[in-house]
């Protein structure tokens, strides 16, 4: 049915950022009396504990400490943080030279998964804050995918002179990032020994002299690789893999946009760690997510989440939440590996909203599925770089955008019994708004932020470890079994997958 009655108005705000949660249908004494059924007894000791970095991810046997990450009285921060920000000064100043002694101007990061995410959706969204001074424009590219797939796009637009690969991976092992880094590293040397005519071992050392750098938990192994110390960044163990753009993995997005800007990222984030730690529970965002999707999924039985962000800025943001979380919670035992007879982690999915308006919005309006959303939408946009009348018609773009966001919304809330929804249109979506005033560095560090300690409570409230991912190991491990037998043309799975197997000899 069609909801009637007006729902009273629910918001949470921060530094600029509106959490509006007046479609979740709960008040605050119901959202209070669920905390008090589904919140740990020792939830406050838990999130003191994530807090100082002493929280522990009992199956890897380490603690949690991405939050010391970012904040500035912490000897985590970055690891290596004056490397760091030398290395970007120099490769944004034009002073950072290839093997031939040309500056750089093209810089490719090659990582996957927490290693390529969070620094291609941070590097996208805020590239118009590029602060430093930048007499030298530097490219950065975003490579990730096993199959080679960006590197045939990115290969044929860079110069291997003037190109740094950044081999970014938490574990220095990844066999997707490897695959990656080997295709570069023989299309360079091909060059450097064609082109350039130096001698094979003139092209390797010159490549690992001058167009590498390694980012990495592991410094032996990047050792081990030949990327000079120099030109290593090392970050801590203690830091998982999705939770790491705050870290040395985060370095393409000091390339993308200066030094100045991945500060004030850091620093949006820990305004948002000191909220989570402070603020009471009906005025705390990320308190307050984690309760709302915990109660949509256990009580109204919904199994995913939408996220729809209305400004183009936010278009990496669903696929970075969904490793961020479906990683974290897609699990059905507790960390102390009983089974857990609770649903947990939702399916997280979504798309620019404007765009899924013309695409997957008529199911969201009224197909036959449940689900939850979360809207994010950005109120006023600067435009200071045209005219001003090109700024006029930007800035009534971006009324077009909050209009349309705040009436889908709105429909998906309510329903509607207008003929034109031919009377079957019930509503009753729950779903949130997070509104920001103005996109800046600082309250895009502090929505990321937010969703990590709104997943970190689920994985709390549902008692499993949000900080490993057996399934993923494991997946792993069968594929270098697919692999074997597709080099040795010889399956021993199934029909199924042996056949596959047998279609892969050469033709
Ligand atoms: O997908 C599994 C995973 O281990 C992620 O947790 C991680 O972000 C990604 O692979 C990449 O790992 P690494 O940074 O070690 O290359």
């Amino acid at each position: 049915m069609p909801r009637k009655e007006l729902l009273p108005l629910q918001q949470v705000t921060l530094n600029g950022l509106i959490f509006d949660w007046s479609y979740q249908f709960l008040s605050p004494e119901k959202i209070t009396a669920f905390a008090a059924k589904r919140l740990p007894a020792n939830f406050n000791e838990q999130r003191a504990a994530l807090m100082q970095g002493t929280f522990k991810n009992i199956s890897e046997n380490r603690k949690v400490t991405h939050v010391l990450s970012r904040s500035s009285h912490s000897p985590f921060r970055n690891g290596d943080d004056s490397r760091f920000v030398q290395m970007v000064r120099r490769l944004r100043s034009g002073n950072w030279l290839g093997a031939t002694g040309k500056p750089i101007t093209d810089i490719v990061n090659i990582g996957v998964g927490g290693s390529d995410l969070g620094p291609l959706m941070t590097s996208f969204a805020l590239k118009e804050f590029a602060s430093d001074v930048q007499q030298h424009q530097v490219n950065t590219h975003f490579v990730s995918s096993m199959d080679g797939g960006q590197l045939y796009a990115v290969l044929p637009i860079v110069n291997p002179e003037t190109t740094v690969f950044i081999i970014a991976s938490k574990s220095f092992g990844t066999l997707d990032t490897f695959a990656n880094v080997d295709t570069a590293k023989i299309w360079a040397l091909e060059h450097f020994t064609g082109q350039n005519k130096l001698s094979p071992d003139q092209a390797e050392h010159g490549w690992l002299e001058h167009h590498l750098i390694g980012v990495s938990a592991s410094p032996q192994k990047m050792t081990d690789y030949g990327i000079p110390p120099a030109h290593q960044l090392t970050f801590d163990q203690s830091v998982g893999g999705r939770f790491s753009m705050w870290s040395t993995i985060g370095l393409a997005i000091a390339t993308s946009c200066g030094v100045e800007v991945f500060r004030r990222l850091q620093q949006g984030a820990a305004e948002m760690d000191r909220h989570f730690a402070e603020a009471p529970l009906t005025e705390n965002i990320p308190l307050l997510m984690a309760l709302c999707g915990v109660y949509n999924r256990e009580e109204r039985e919904i199994n995913n989440l939408a996220v729809l962000p209305y400004d183009g800025r936010f278009r990496h943001l669903p696929s970075y939440l969904q490793q961020l979380d479906m990683e974290s919670n897609g699990k059905q035992c507790t960390a102390s590996g009983e089974a857990i007879d609770t649903p947990t982690g939702p399916i997280i999915w979504g798309g620019f909203g404007p765009n899924g308006q013309h695409a997957f919005f008529q199911h969201l309006h009224q197909g036959y599925d449940a689900f939850c959303a979360d809207f994010i939408v950005v109120l006023h946009r600067k435009a200071k770089q045209f005219s001003p009348a090109v700024q006029a018609s930007l800035a009534e773009q971006q009324e077009l955008s909050v209009a349309n966001c705040l009436a889908h919304r709105h429909l998906m809330t309510y329903g509607s019994e207008s003929e034109q929804a031919r009377n079957h249109y019930p509503g009753n979506n729950p779903n949130n708004l997070l509104a920001l005033v103005h996109l800046t560095p600082e309250s895009f560090g502090a929505i990321i932020a937010a969703y990590e300690h709104k997943v970190f409570t689920q994985g709390l409230i549902w008692q499993l470890n949000s900080f490993d991912q057996p399934g993923v190991e494991l997946g792993k491990k069968v594929a270098e079994g697919t692999l074997a037998a597709i080099h040795n043309k010889n399956g021993h799975f199934d029909a199924s997958t042996d056949s596959i197997i047998g279609l892969t000899r050469d033709i």
